[in-house]
């Protein structure tokens, strides 16, 4: 089968690998119609996430049709068209049963902190992703969800990651009814944590990018108001300034650890990696809070330690939540809110691109080139079936 294959930083290429067979009686086999490249690819592409191994097929967002079951499997059929979240999860572990599916316990020996995610290097469990033609989904009874009728594939392959993602970071935000919230960074996971803090009652939204075409696709989107970092002295006094001298309510940290705007942030967090990435929007989340706020954080960071100012959130009486989402919580909400008409998630949709061409598709999508926001790979049977 034609599969996405990683050779190294900034090289990735699609070639011919074996196709993925049923291994646990609880697989199933999934024929591929959609993937995205997340952001969390990108680090990747990068080369900052630790034990990705040449060889492997990236991709954690993905919808396609059932190709075949193991005996286990009770709650899919063949031929049924799914989504399915970026997490691997039991269903059944201490974590899962407080729908903390993104911190399952079953899925990542390797770990105790993440649990399993498709195409995200051996710390994630080693598990191969969905820019492929084929993809093994374990756990097949819990993990893949029916897309409904009526939902456009388009917007199904969104609930994946970033809509639910940007969703759960605005929902950690305890957003309070006519609280101003800022989104650092006006990626899909930005765009999605915007747009849903207004879902959750906010009165005011302010997105943080230095990307002009982003912030422009910001305002359009989410309706809310931009600033462009380029042009800021010191952000916690611009935010501020924006707040009559309080501080924002909520900040959301939608960028991760490659964030730019600090030079010795992106020096030691980036080029030497003496961090887990650059602590940037860290520092910009908890200095732009009011007294008392609340930082919630999805940008994904290295496992090892960030320079931060903790002192400052200390003595703030912040509170900090964070995580990986746990998608499938999400999803009847979000699938609710879609079919209210409440949100288009594909309008965020910029490119659609033939599997074949992977290698341009990364290349388009991490050097921000033609106003990409988002990026679909098509594998060539689905792209038969779609004309
Ligand atoms: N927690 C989760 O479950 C989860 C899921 C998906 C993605 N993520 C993470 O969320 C982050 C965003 O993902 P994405 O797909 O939107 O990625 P993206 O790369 O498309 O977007 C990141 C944006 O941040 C901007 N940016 C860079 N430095 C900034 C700064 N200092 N302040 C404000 N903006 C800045 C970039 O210009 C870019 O537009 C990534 O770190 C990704 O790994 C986490
Ligand atoms: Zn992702
Ligand atoms: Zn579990």
């Amino acid at each position: 089968m034609l599969a996405m294959n990683y050779r190294g930083p900034y090289r990735v290429r699609a070639d011919h690998k074996p196709e993925p067979e049923i291994e646990h009686p609880e697989d199933a086999i999934v024929r591929v119609t959609r993937s995205c490249i997340c952001g969390s690819d990108l680090h990747l592409y990068h080369g900052l996430v630790p034990d990705t191994r040449i060889g492997t097929t990236f991709g954690h967002e993905f919808t396609g049709v059932i190709e075949e079951v193991g005996p286990g499997v009770h709650n899919l059929k063949v031929g049924d068209r799914v989504l399915v979240p970026f997490n691997v999860f039991c269903g059944s572990c201490f974590f899962c049963q407080r729908e903390l599916f993104s911190n399952c316990h079953n899925v990542n020996p390797e770990a105790s902190a993440v649990g399993g995610i498709y195409g995200y290097s051996h710390t994630t469990g080693g598990y191969d992703g969905g820019q492929a033609e084929y993809v093994r989904v374990p756990m097949a009874n819990v993990g893949p969800t029916i897309i409904p009728a009526d939902m456009d594939e388009d917007d199904a392959v969104l609930l994946t990651d970033a809509f639910p993602t940007g969703y759960q970071a605005a929902e950690m935000g305890d957003i309070d009814e006519g609280d101003t919230v800022v989104v650092f960074g006006a990626g899909p996971v930005g765009l999605f944590a915007a747009k849903s803090a207004w879902l959750l009652g906010a009165g005011r939204v302010i997105v943080v990018d230095h990307v002009d075409y982003r912030l422009e696709f910001a305002q359009k989107f989410a309706q809310c108001e931009t600033v462009n970092f380029r042009y800021v002295d010191d952000m916690a006094i611009h935010i501020k300034k924006l707040t009559d001298g309080m501080g924002a309510d909520v900040c959301i940290d939608a960028v991760g650890a490659e964030a730019a705007g600090n030079f010795m942030q992106t020096l030691t967090g980036v080029r030497l990696k003496l961090q887990g990435g650059a602590a940037t929007v860290l520092h910009w989340c908890i200095n732009c809070v009011r007294k008392g706020g609340v930082v919630s954080i999805v940008g994904v960071y290295g496992p090892t330690f960030n320079a931060m100012p903790i002192g400052n959130a200390v003595n703030k009486g912040l509170t900090l939540r964070m995580n990986q989402a746990s998608v499938k919580r999400h999803l009847p909400r979000l699938i609710e809110h879609i079919q209210a008409g409440r949100i288009k998630p594909s309008d965020i949709i910029t490119h659609r691109i033939p599997l074949e061409e992977v290698a341009d598709a990364y290349h388009i999508f991490s050097s921000k080139l033609d106003n990409c926001i988002k990026t679909i790979l098509v594998p060539p049977r689905a792209r038969v079936s779609m004309s």
